[in-house]
């Protein structure tokens, strides 16, 4: 594949998409269309990639550079076959075949990619196009076959007669070409034609001319030849994507109850015997192991949760890291950098932040964990806060192994709780803790006897009490 560059076309400003943004610059089940296309190409494992970029490009250039991907500028989109001339300048000379794929065009497989270059050298044509049967064509270009099934024409739908509009065999808009055609035919395109624009597909006649052939590889999926040019196929193609990614765990051994409820982005992993609940959101770069039960309600994004975690209903993930064994919420809220170790309990209403807790240690309630460290076996109890952040600078807790912080503590950071400390509900950490020592900051409490009674009967009374008759006064002890 060291002699085959793509060309992905993306200089278009997509007006069916009413937006600000350029086209190939929004998302479809998670990526931009963009990164998709480069993607697909880089997974077929060819040596070049060209992006055409014009309207928006200052918001492509980023996806460009992650995939080593040179920048053709289309300043005025003048059509498809000038956008393919533009990249094809940019291709370097070893490059003999050039993938043409339209930035729009986010299903197609990478095997799809090698079909098309194999059947154009099979025949020795002068391009490959790759072409679907859809049950609504309207919108693409028609394939118009000879007589021995080769590509006479692409008709766009704009310069269609009716009977060409009944051609249910549509154009990718992906093709293979051999270069030195491309670069021949390319110069001699004209805009003859409804949108007075430079058609790529109008090279079929120039290979016909020349005595060459255009073969047509249909999809082995028709909905690899789907285009996204409206909001409407952004939310279609969205869709279909998670679709085929729900089957595709199913059939590798994942239990979705309900899998039209859940949103699972195709680059998640997820390992066998694990069980999706519903509605469920699953997105970016997640990976879940295996025999991991995730309940309803729950959002996990760009996170790593080990085999055998338990995340209970609502609970979201954001960039976390789940040992194995783990159980986390109902409600619970897992930060950038939240580290749970191996059989931790994060309960319910407890958020971490850039925080490791330790193997088998416990928040399991109401609790705020930022910027901690929290060995093994600690008992984080109830209402818990670490004070990070003291208005300017975050300072960091650092709590040792088998440490038991009782309910409502405050531990103003900077600070550290020794191994095998103990402190008590409701103090206020202002200092460090030795190892083993009990910290207790507390207001000695009084008991004024009878004072509600005296001073406050009508409380009493709205409550149906009675004062019982003050006791005889002991003498103090
Ligand atoms: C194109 C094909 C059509 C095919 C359809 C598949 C042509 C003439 N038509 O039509 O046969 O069925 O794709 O989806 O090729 N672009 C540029 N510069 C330009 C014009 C377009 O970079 O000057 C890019 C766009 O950003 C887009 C791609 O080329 O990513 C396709 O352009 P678009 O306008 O969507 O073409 P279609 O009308 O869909
Ligand atoms: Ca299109």
């Amino acid at each position: 594949m060291d002699t085959v560059g793509v060309v992905i076309l993306a200089a278009g400003l997509g007006k069916r998409m009413k937006s600000s943004l350029p086209k190939v610059a929004h998302e479809v089940a998670g990526r931009s269309m963009a990164w998709r296309v480069a993607n697909i190409a880089r997974a077929a494992g060819v040596s070049e990639i060209v992006f055409v970029l014009g309207h928006g490009r200052d918001k492509l250039v980023d996806t460009a550079a992650e995939f080593g991907a040179k920048i053709a500028i289309q300043d005025r989109q003048l059509g498809t076959g000038d956008a393919a001339r533009c990249g094809l300048a940019e291709l370097s000379s070893k490059i003999k075949e050039v993938v043409v794929l339209c930035g729009d065009a986010v299903v197609i497989r990478p095997a799809t990619i090698k079909a098309l270059l194999t059947a154009r050298r099979k025949r020795k044509a002068a391009a490959s196009v790759l072409t679907g049967i859809l049950p609504d064509p309207s919108g693409y270009g028609r394939i118009v076959r000879d007589r021995f099934g080769n590509v006479s024409r692409i008709v766009e739908e704009r310069d269609a007669t009716s009977d060409i509009k009944k051609i249910a065999e549509v154009n990718s808009g992906s093709y293979a070409f051999d270069r030195a055609f491309l670069a021949r035919s390319l110069p001699r395109l004209n805009d003859v034609n409804a949108q007075r624009e430079l058609y790529l597909t109008d090279t079929v006649i120039q290979a016909l001319e020349e005595g060459r052939i255009v073969v047509p590889v249909p999809a082995g999926d028709p909905d690899e030849v789907r285009g996204i040019n409206s909001r409407r196929e952004l939310a279609e193609v969205g869709a279909l994507l998670v679709g085929k990614k729900t089957e595709a765990l199913m059939d590798a051994g994942v239990t979705l109850i309900d899998p039209r409820r859940v949103w699972i982005e195709p680059e998640v992993q997820i390992g066998i015997d694990s069980t999706i609940e519903s509605p469920v959101t699953l997105t970016g770069n997640t990976r879940i192991g295996k025999g991991v039960r995730i309940q309803m309600g729950c959002i996990i994004e760009d996170s790593v949760v080990g085999d055998d975690v338990h995340i209970r209903p609502y609970s979201i993930l954001s960039g976390a890291r789940v040992a194995k064994g783990a159980v986390i919420g109902p409600f619970a809220h897992l930060r950038p950098e939240a580290d749970i170790g191996e059989g931790a309990h994060i309960g319910n209403f407890v958020e971490v932040k850039k925080s490791k807790v330790g193997a088998g240690s416990k928040a399991n309630h109401l609790a705020y964990i930022g910027d901690a460290t929290i060995g093994k076996r600690s008992n984080i109890g109830a209402g818990t806060i670490t004070c990070n952040y003291d208005g300017t600078a975050k300072h960091r807790t650092v709590i040792g192994d088998g440490v038991f912080i009782g309910s409502d503590t405050q531990l103003v950071a900077p600070v550290k709780v020794g191994n095998g400390a103990l402190v008590g509900a409701g103090t206020t950490v202002t200092k460090d803790v030795p190892p083993f020592s009990l910290a207790l900051s507390r207001a000695p409490q009084k008991n004024i006897e009878n004072w509600v009674a005296k001073k406050k009967p009508e409380l009493l009374a709205k409550a149906g009490l009675k004062a019982p008759k003050p006791a005889k006064r002991k003498s103090e002890e």
